[in-house]
């Protein structure tokens, strides 16, 4: 099993109207200004911001408890960064409200802002100064004291792999050393909730697999987590919850089992002499979503999970003297999963058979 792999926990509540009336109920009689426990750490009821014509976020809603990781996946300008700015009052909310710890986003913007950690998809730290200078900044804006503010400089430098460049200025850094310099900021002030927007953008792959271990880690220590991604790998290994996004709306959401057991669309892509494809295609025979691509040749044949159909197609081609040049399985994308949830055409010929 991976470092990173999540260990099992308590699913999230899921989110019905009488759960959301519920927590409102109990926000409500709250004392103001006094933190409440018992309910999700982060709160965001029926979430609306709108730039000009564009309903940037229209009433998203969701829970994160503590220790969980909710990933917000969606296309580019689907509305992860404004929900996540919104959260961390960095955008006001136009209409809807949202808690963080209990306390109201809009109201009590002070008390949210000592809770939340953010590491925001363009880097809050400062090209300037060394990772060393900008951890102690982050530590001195939460008036964290100078010996404590050390040691978890100290502490972060060496969690995040960053001792090589530490007293370098940060200008002169790799983008995945910036983006791991991001991170351990969000974490200076021990956040109860943390936000990461697109927190592995541009790693390599081995900074990659380090960085979900410390997000894993955070959380199985009681951090509610919300972090957005355009990869699908990364959701389905970190997040309890997946809500996919697409213009300011949720258009499902799940664990991640649940919501791959939605989309067995893998697609079995055989390759085949340009003479043959004609011939192959009918030999397939009738398949929903089939298609092909007579320039390179290539048959894209929708098999489920089924491991067994494709040996058996690939069986019967050869067996009938299709010269297969090539082939593979296609696993499910992101691509796949918004174009089977909004229904957007691929650019793929589809042969209706
Ligand atoms: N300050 C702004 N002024 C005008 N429009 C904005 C502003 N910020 C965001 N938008 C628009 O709101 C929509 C949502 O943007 P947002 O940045 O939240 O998307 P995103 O899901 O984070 O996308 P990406 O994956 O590209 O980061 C987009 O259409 C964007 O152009
Ligand atoms: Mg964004």
């Amino acid at each position: 099993m991976p470092s990173h792999a999540r260990k099992p926990r308590a699913g999230p509540s899921p989110l019905t109207v009488d759960v959301l009336s519920g927590i409102l109920d109990t926000m409500s009689t709250s004392i103001a200004n006094t933190r409440t426990t018992s309910e999700p750490v982060v709160v965001a009821t029926n979430l609306r911001k709108r730039f000009g014509d564009v309903e940037a976020v229209n009433d998203l809603s969701f829970l994160v408890n503590a220790g969980q990781i909710v990933g917000l996946l969606g296309p580019n300008g689907a509305g992860k960064t404004t929900t996540i700015n919104m959260l961390t009052t960095l955008a006001s909310i136009d209409g809807g409200s949202a808690a963080v710890g209990g306390f109201d986003v809009k109201t009590q913007p002070d008390q949210v802002r000592e809770l939340v950690g953010l590491a925001g998809q363009s880097a809050a730290v400062d090209e300037k100064l060394t990772a060393r200078e900008n951890l102690d900044l982050f530590g001195r804006l939460y008036k964290i004291p100078r010996a404590e503010r050390r040691q978890r400089t100290d502490e972060l430098i060496a969690q995040f792999d960053m001792v090589e460049f530490a007293d370098r200025v940060v200008g002169t850094y790799s983008g995945g050393q910036r983006r791991r310099l991001d991170v351990a900021a969000a974490l200076v002030a021990n956040p109860t909730a943390l936000f990461l927007d697109e927190p592995t953008t541009g790693l390599d792959p081995r900074s990659r697999a380090e960085l979900w271990s410390e997000i894993a880690e955070l959380a199985d220590r009681g951090t509610a987590i919300v972090l957005t991604t355009q990869y699908l790998d990364e959701a389905d290994q970190l997040a309890d919850e997946i809500l996919i996004i697409d213009r300011g709306q949720i258009i499902a959401s799940g664990p991640p089992k649940e919501l791959k057991r939605g989309l067995q669309r893998d697609v079995l892509e055989v390759h085949v002499a340009a003479g043959d494809l004609d011939r192959a295609v009918g030999l397939v025979g009738e398949v929903d979503g089939l298609a092909y691509d007579a320039d390179a040749g290539s048959i894209g044949i929708p098999v489920g999970d089924d491991v067994d159909r494709s040996l058996e197609l690939l069986r019967r081609l050869q067996d009938r003297g299709i010269s297969i040049s090539d082939f593979q399985l296609r696993r499910p994308t992101l691509d796949d999963v918004f174009l089977s949830l909004t229904g957007a055409p691929t650019e793929r010929e589809e042969v209706s058979t």
